[in-house]
């Protein structure tokens, strides 16, 4: 709980989104010139107001070319359903509509999509909307130490059936999510062990026909504090690229690609980075190894600090953190981000406590309790409140398509794509805006 309290970051009203706010704070900047030269001054106001039509213009036609690649726009634009002033009765009458065609990408980056074996819906939209995803992650493996041995548990969720009738549909990348809960001491110092590790992960790619792996093991490893000892983060940073770069001189049959490792990594949890945190000069020293980074940013409030999933300037702060140390010459580190997108909600009590909920609590909530929904600017999500039958106030975050979208623009500003926790548990219309 305590870390979660740590990632409440405080955020300055500004510094947070430079690069999508550099024209407006010129013109702040602008207007504190008070030139005694009227002339100069008017000269200001026409220049500033000039930037300002032409930074709007420019960031509408991109955000429609980006947000729209077809002529016509997705059913939920169509019928004004993304935006801040939202009913309770518009959204359980029009959460299952979306545009005829499942199969029009709206948004032009990555998208990937976790999916879990417990909630089948997952896989259902993964089907549906099968050409709006690049990457999909169904959650099935543990790479575990049984005693002093090394095993792949996971093995009874994967479905090999599903991965064929998924290639047949689609190009979607099948990157099963492994997370490594060995105990790090005897993995990272372990020569035998390691190799290990990296032969059983090859060695399922194989054997189930996927393109890869989206691998966690960054948060088990910081629980364990080994990401404070250098020497032992040094190992950690070493197994990734020995990890990778196995993989990539693996070439499957049916693609003519290599196997593909994306990393998970979470946002930073204070206001500044901390030697455990994966920051900037990790993302670079990775890149040969590593296609991508799945970024959590997500659960930055939890029943003890109730509030939003995923404040917008947060995500901001945490893309900025991560990305702002790192050159752009040649390498386009961007690109390899997957800015964390939640489909799932909380219902709080708002004196502290109860939890995660999914798009069918949601909408029984809604009929439920008739709730006045709200905009809340600071994070940009909405929320209602309401008093269960022992009159105990509760106050409901989920995403809704005007969130969601933000978030899409947000990633896209920055060239990044979105990763999806996860598609069995949002709405069926929060589809057709990707
Ligand atoms: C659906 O959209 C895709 C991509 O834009 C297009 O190729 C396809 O022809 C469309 N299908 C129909 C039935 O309009």
């Amino acid at each position: 709980m305590a870390k979660k309290k740590d990632r409440r970051v405080r955020l300055s009203s500004d510094g947070k989104s430079s690069h999508v706010d550099s024209s407006t704070r010129r013109i702040k900047a602008d207007h504190k010139l008070t030139s005694t030269s009227y002339t100069l001054f008017l000269f200001f106001i026409l220049s500033s107001t000039i930037c300002v039509i032409l930074y709007r213009k420019l960031h509408a036609s991109n955000a429609h070319k980006n947000m729209n690649a077809g002529s016509d726009l997705p059913y939920v634009y169509q019928r004004g359903l993304v935006k801040t002033d939202i009913h309770y009765h518009q959204v359980l009458s029009e959460n299952m509509k979306a545009s005829e065609n499942s199969s029009r990408r709206n948004f032009k980056n990555a998208v990937l999509a976790y999916l879990t074996p417990w909630n089948s819906k997952g896989y259902e939209m993964a089907k549906k909307f099968n050409h709006k995803f690049t990457h999909l992650s169904p959650v099935w493996y543990e790479l575990k130490s049984q005693d002093t041995k090394l095993v792949m548990e996971g093995r009874h969720n994967a479905d090999k059936e599903w991965i064929a009738e998924l290639r047949m549909k689609g190009d979607a990348l099948v990157l099963p999510r492994v997370v490594l809960e060995a105990h790090p001491l005897n993995l990272l110092k372990k020569k035998k062990q390691r190799n290990k590790a990296v032969d059983l992960i090859i060695t399922e790619c194989k054997e189930m026909g996927c393109d890869g792996i989206v691998l966690e093991s960054w948060s088990r490893w910081a629980a364990y504090g080994v990401l404070h000892d250098p020497e032992m983060r040094s190992m950690a940073l070493q197994f990734i690229q020995q990890l990778g770069q196995a993989m990539h001189s693996i070439t499957l049959e049916h693609s003519k690609q290599t196997l593909q490792l994306l990393y998970v990594i979470g946002p930073p949890r204070s206001d500044k980075l901390e030697e455990y945190d994966f920051g900037p000069q990790d993302i670079q020293s990775l890149s040969e190894a590593v296609n991508g980074y799945s970024l959590m940013t997500y659960d930055f409030s939890g029943p003890q600090n109730p509030g939003p999933n995923a404040p917008l300037k947060w995500i901001q702060y945490a893309l900025q953190l991560l990305l702002d140390g790192t050159t752009h010459d040649h390498e386009n580190f961007d690109q390899m981000i997957f800015v964390g997108v939640n489909f799932y909600g909380n219902d709080f009590i708002v004196s502290g406590g109860s939890g995660p909920i999914l798009g069918t609590d949601y909408l029984s909530l809604l009929e439920r309790h008739r709730p006045a929904l709200q905009w809340d600017e600071n994070s940009a999500e909405h929320f209602f409140v309401y008093s269960d039958k022992q009159n105990v106030k509760h106050v409901v975050f989920y995403p809704s398509l005007k969130s969601i979208s933000m978030r899409l623009e947000e990633a896209l500003s920055w060239g990044a794509g979105i990763a999806i926790w996860e598609i069995g548990q949002g709405l069926d219309y929060f589809f057709d805006i990707l």
